[in-house]
């Protein structure tokens, strides 16, 4: 049998090729190898404020690029994470057994605290969701970005826990899985912060339904240095290192044979041909994605999706409320 895979987007605005580079083309990479389950989790998103009606929309928009770019639903599975009501029911389960210094450890809680006016329980409870979607998989691995490293290091722990207090190997402890190369896509144009989609300035990221004059121009207007060479060095030329790795991922090129090919060439040409290698890969995703959005398909295979989800989900949950006690008829 195959080993189980989980891993999750939130739907709080077009993905970046950030979002893509570090785990979404993952998910498509993995699927032949792994049982492999791909959730929307709308969930984790209204941790901080959204406004309603787009963030429906949104969960349909990420739903079709998934399938978009390459998830097959018959290989994996793809679904919404509030159809599957097994996740914020275990999440409570996980919440009673996680410390509040735990969560007031976490940086990704930290850094979005000091962003929002008034800070909810559930920006603090959010990895404690997080560790419900991946141990009711009993997933063995997670494709993430790394800015997710604190998250599953608290999952692992969180398994250790369970296992040992409940005295039974109910649960799987998770590795995550890091691209080799791209798990932290840099800002277009600070090269020391992590491109965001919820970046202010909307030339610092590309979205994966950016049109390709947009994409020529934020390539164009990505910051370099004033070196002037093409080279991978991540101390001296961060911004231009970025643009390699972004490069060789959009290429499948290695960033030793770009290097030999730009090294001379000048910024000029380098992000010229980047910005064309770019487009030539999400044109044909953005025409997948149109179609799909507008179709019937893509509801069909939700429902699918939760169906099978909500069979795996629940049975885990009724394990663990069986093992702490909460089943008791
Ligand atoms: P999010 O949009 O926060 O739900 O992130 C979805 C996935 O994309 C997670 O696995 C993140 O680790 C990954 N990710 C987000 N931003 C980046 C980035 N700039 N570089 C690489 N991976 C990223
Ligand atoms: N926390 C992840 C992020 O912000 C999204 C996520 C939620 C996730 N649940 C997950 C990722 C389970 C992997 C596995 O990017």
């Amino acid at each position: 049998m195959k080993e189980a895979i989980f891993s999750g987007v939130q739907p709080t605005g077009i993905p970046t090729i950030g979002n893509y580079i570090g785990a979404m083309k993952s998910f498509v990479n993995l699927q032949d190898t792994f049982q492999a389950t791909y959730c929307v989790v709308n969930q984790h998103a209204i941790t901080v404020p959204q406004d309603p009606q787009t963030l429906r929309q949104q969960t349909k928009q990420l739903a079709a690029l998934y399938l978009a770019i390459g998830i097959d639903p018959k290989k994996s599975t793809i679904f919404v994470q509030s159809d599957v009501p097994a996740h914020a029911q275990a999440a409570w389960l996980i919440t009673c057994q996680i410390g509040l210094g735990e969560l007031e450890r976490m940086t990704q809680f930290k850094d979005k605290a000091t962003k929002q006016e008034a800070v909810t329980a559930g920006l603090l409870c959010y990895p404690a969701l997080m560790v419900a979607d991946i141990i009711l998989y009993k997933a063995k691995f997670v494709p993430v970005g790394d800015d997710q490293k604190q998250h599953l290091e608290l999952t692992r722990n969180f398994v250790d826990r369970f296992n040992n207090r409940f005295g039974e190997n109910i649960l799987i402890k998770p590795e995550a899985i890091y691209p080799k190369s791209g798990a932290r896509i840099m800002s277009l144009q600070d090269p020391t912060c992590k491109m965001s989609k919820s970046d202010k300035n909307e030339k610092a990221f590309i979205l994966l339904l950016d049109q390709p004059q947009q994409i020529i121009k934020k390539v164009k207007s990505a910051v370099t240095d004033s070196i002037g060479l093409v080279n991978y060095d991540k101390e001296k030329q961060p911004a231009i290192s970025n643009l390699l790795e972004i490069y060789s991922i959009f290429s499948d090129r290695s960033i030793e044979e770009l290097v030999n090919e730009y090294h001379d060439a000048g910024y000029g040409r380098f992000k010229s041909d980047l910005a064309d290698q770019i487009v030539s890969i999400l044109e044909p995703i953005q025409e997948r994605y149109q179609a799909l959005l507008n179709s019937t398909e893509l509801d069909d295979i939700l429902l699918k999706g939760a169906n099978e989800a909500n069979e795996i989900a629940s049975a885990t949950l009724s394990q663990m409320e069986e093992i702490m006690g909460i089943a008791y008829r």
